[in-house]
């Protein structure tokens, strides 16, 4: 089974309350999530491997540590995962960035693909799916089987709020995919909204409702 992490630094906590909070407007809410996108970054990042590297200073030659693994794509899922993608950027930035286009039925939760562009060389990749929400995880199965689909095998997926039902969704469809999540909240309601949650995050980052 995949690595199941919620992210509870001070700062990550302290920010998802401000974007929580219902009087939040949509500029307070974008540049919050992409704080929160770029501190859930350096997190995710902890385990990345280096190799060592001969380079000169101007005082003498050494021996230093510098990045090894795979390169990486983030895939941000449209429309609300966007809101994630520049964060990551800042501290990962030659990151290439695919896209998947999904939107839930409002009644009936299921998730529709609309649009898909990645780069070639996915497979070879550590690929970052990023989402605010995961709340059934109809979205984020989907767009993972499409990942898969075209060749991506190293995948973590990132999301600031979920819900119970979505993690065990997602870890039951794919058990090799690390999950990393800013809060676990309690559980989905009858709308498939995360309660307490922080309600519609495409709209509130792009100021549609
Ligand atoms: C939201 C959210 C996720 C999805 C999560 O997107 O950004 O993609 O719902 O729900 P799920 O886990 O039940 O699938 P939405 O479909 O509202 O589209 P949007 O990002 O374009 O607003
Ligand atoms: N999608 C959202 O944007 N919010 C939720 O609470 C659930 C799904």
């Amino acid at each position: 089974m995949g690595k199941f992490q919620v992210i509870d630094h001070p700062l990550i906590q302290h920010k998802l309350t401000i974007i929580r909070e219902k009087e939040c407007g949509t500029k307070v809410f974008r540049e919050v999530v992409d704080e929160l996108a770029m501190l859930m970054a350096y997190e995710i990042s902890r385990d990345m491997p280096t190799e060592n590297i001969e380079i000169e200073t101007p005082i003498q030659l050494t021996t230093q540590k510098t990045l090894a693994g795979k390169k990486v794509a983030i895939v941000p899922i449209l429309r609300a995962g966007l809101g994630m993608v520049d964060g990551i950027l800042q501290l990962i930035p030659a990151a290439k960035v695919g896209h998947v286009g999904l939107y839930r039925d409002e009644e009936t939760l299921e998730p529709h693909e609309y649009f898909v562009k990645m780069p070639e060389d996915i497979d070879s990749r550590q690929l970052l799916v990023v989402d605010p929400m995961l709340a059934t995880g109809g979205s984020a199965i989907m767009a993972i089987d499409s990942l898969k689909k075209r060749g991506a095998s190293n995948i973590k997926f990132v999301c600031i709020v979920s819900a119970p039902e979505g993690v065990k969704a997602l870890q039951e469809a794919h058990p090799d995919v690390d999950i990393y999540t800013a809060a676990l909240d309690d559980y989905l309601n009858e709308d498939g909204y995360i309660v307490p949650g922080l309600g519609d995050a495409g709209d509130r980052l792009f100021g549609t409702k």
